[in-house]
């Protein structure tokens, strides 16, 4: 068969953390290092689509052409420019680290230490960019999101296609020291919204990145 089974295709991804500004030198962030999504960045391109990468504060990097890097920080930045890129996209694949939580306002000037007292932050909820895409997609767009849990994962991932009206969830098994957050190797189990699954197992996320991609072209490309 083809060895360019995405070509033509144009593919969306975010990927890695967000950080959310406390004051100007200090956020609110999380561990992803933004290597799954880089990988699978890399593999939709070498499977001949074209990448458009909504990058959060990474260490990640390509030269490859076909991929085209947006670096944000926050999450609203990751709204505007993942929701712009959606737009045209046939593929949109979701697996940044999105912060649910943002500071409220963010001081201008360092926040100084207070004698011996507690520091308040008030946080707001950021938008979701998952379900506000998977809300607007249109029928030949195909939407994949990422989840980490920590309980009830399968549960959780199933409300997630519902409520976030996603094609398919990538169930990110991180509750050892070779999965997930910031390792080269990952174990997933992708779940469809017809109740399709596929579970691949521990590898490293260089190659766990084609195989996603396999099973979604098994899946979606005729
Ligand atoms: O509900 P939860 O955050 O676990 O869902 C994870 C999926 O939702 C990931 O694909 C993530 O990129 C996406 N997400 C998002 N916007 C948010 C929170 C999560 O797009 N505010």
């Amino acid at each position: 068969e083809s060895k360019a089974p995405l070509r033509n295709k144009l593919i969306v991804i975010n990927a890695g953390p967000t950080y959310e500004a406390i004051d100007p030198v200090r956020f609110i962030g999380n561990r992803s290092s933004g290597k799954m999504g880089m990988a699978l960045a890399e593999a939709a391109a070498n499977y001949g689509a074209r990448v458009q990468l909504i990058l959060g504060p990474s260490s990640q990097d390509s030269n490859n052409p076909a991929i085209n890097i947006k670096r944000v920080e926050s999450t609203q930045e990751m709204f505007e420019a993942t929701t712009a890129a959606a737009q045209n996209a046939d593929w949109i694949i979701l697996s940044a680290a999105v912060s649910d939580y943002r500071p409220k306002n963010p001081a201008n000037q360092k926040i100084k230490k207070s004698d011996g007292g507690m520091l308040h932050l008030d946080l707001v909820e950021n938008p979701d960019i998952l379900k506000s895409i998977g809300q607007a997609k249109k029928d030949y767009q195909l939407v994949v999101g990422f989840a980490l849990e920590t309980e009830n994962a399968e549960a959780n991932a199933q409300k997630k296609l519902d409520t976030k009206n996603c094609d398919w969830i990538v169930l990110n098994q991180a509750d050892d020291k070779a999965r997930g957050f910031g390792h080269d190797t990952n174990e997933v189990l992708m779940i469809s919204r017809k109740g399709q699954r596929e579970k691949l197992e521990l590898k490293p996320k260089k190659e766990l990145a084609y195989e996603i991609l396999d099973r979604l072209i098994k899946h979606h490309t005729a």
